[in-house]
């Protein structure tokens, strides 16, 4: 052992994490746990990361309040230095992070990786999945701009029709007939601190159950001895390596095309129509196709019916092959849903953003 290792190895034996030490660097990982196949999975982990540490940095300056909660994000903005890369990294990185997990499940989907004994690995990714837009509804509110007002707005209609428990969820949430004060501050307490204590917990029971069941064997027959690297320090070599690459894009695109910042918000201008993001436009065209007291069928009914149905794929899905061309109904099924999700996002994009507004 060299000089640094011996000092570095007497600190670890004060604070009497030696043990802990030499257990992390003993562990192995299979060869291809960041190959290209896998690539998804690490990329969701360095986002949240990301939005993890640009979140916390966008904390020490902002204010939940109605009446300064917009001028404190213009100023982390347009006056901290670097703010609008800070603010730009936080943006793209939820947006980014949408994407990659989308791909992540389509892979494992693909690859049958869900099914025995990995089902808790897939349970807590469809959860973490259900987890992630809350996120962006709470999140979306905090600059309090008009999009982001008006917004929430809309998708406080859609909470109240859901059936039993949907104006129950939305007097919690907005605390009051309107949203204000309350609102915000509930939502502030939701984004910062309940769903990231949430979203932390699900990683870890995700990777705990990916350690104890290990990862899905290569589909390819005769490839299986894949051999092992280890976690220390050549995974995690990687994994910073990706997590700076990563930085260094979100951050380049946030100073050329920076995060957007509507007018302040103004409650009394019920003319504002905002258009929705881009990852609701499916949902939102499904909830215009049931109208009136029908709308729960859109709202409640197939969104938790699709939930329900992916949290159960582990058990549904038993086919001895978990080649793609072996589980031909769960891959026409899945294809299925991919057409109808793309088409009602594009009838959705051209509606809000194609067809003139009278
Ligand atoms: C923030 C969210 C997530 C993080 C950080 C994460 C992280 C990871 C990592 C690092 C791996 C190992 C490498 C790989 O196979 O890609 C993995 C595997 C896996 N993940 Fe995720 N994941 C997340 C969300 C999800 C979601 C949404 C699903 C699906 C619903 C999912 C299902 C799986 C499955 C089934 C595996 C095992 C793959 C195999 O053994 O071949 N994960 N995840």
């Amino acid at each position: 052992m060299n000089g640094t290792g011996q000092s570095s190895g007497k600190l670890l034996n004060r604070l009497a994490l030696d043990g802990y030490a030499e257990r992390l660097c003993a562990v192995r990982v299979a060869s291809d746990a960041f190959g290209w196949t896998r690539f998804c999975g690490s990329l969701s982990l360095v986002l949240v990361v990301m939005l993890f540490l640009s979140g916390a940095f966008l904390m020490f300056y902002y204010s939940p309040t109605p009446g300064a909660a917009y001028d404190s994000v213009d100023f982390a903005q347009f006056s901290v230095p670097f703010g609008d890369i800070v603010r730009g990294v936080h943006y793209y990185a939820w947006n980014l992070l949408l994407v990659v997990l989308g791909l992540h499940l389509a892979g494992t989907f693909l690859t049958a990786a869900y099914q025995a004994p990995r089902q808790f690995v897939w349970i807590s990714g469809v959860l973490i999945m259900l987890v992630v837009p809350l996120f962006i509804i709470t999140g979306d509110l905090l600059p309090w701009d008009q999009k982001g007002y008006w917004t929430t707005q809309v998708r406080n209609s859609i909470i109240s029709s859901i059936p039993v428990v949907g104006d129950l969820t939305l007097r919690l949430l907005q605390g009051g007939p309107r949203t204000g004060i309350v609102t915000l501050t509930r939502f502030y307490v939701l984004h910062c601190l309940f769903l990231p204590s949430l979203l932390v917990a699900l990683i870890v029971i995700h990777l705990h159950f990916l350690a104890h069941r290990g990862l899905s064997e290569p589909l390819r027959e005769g490839k299986t001895d894949r051999g092992c690297i280890p976690l220390v320090p050549d995974l995690i070599n990687r994994w910073l390596l990706l997590f700076a690459a990563v930085a260094v894009v979100l951050g380049l695109v946030s100073a050329y095309w920076p995060a957007p910042l509507d007018s302040p918000a103004d409650p009394t201008d019920s003319a504002y129509v905002p258009k929705p993001e881009w990852w609701v436009l499916a949902l939102n065209q499904l909830v215009s196709i049931f109208k009136g007291p029908f709308m729960f069928i859109g709202t409640a009914v197939i969104p938790g019916g699709l939930a329900a149905l992916l949290i159960a794929l582990p058990f549904l899905d038993r086919s001895p092959s978990r080649h793609p061309a072996k589980r031909k109904t769960v891959m026409v099924l899945g294809v299925i849903m991919l057409i109808l999700l793309s088409g009602l996002s594009l009838l959705g994009y051209i509606e809000h953003f194609m067809t003139p507004r009278p």
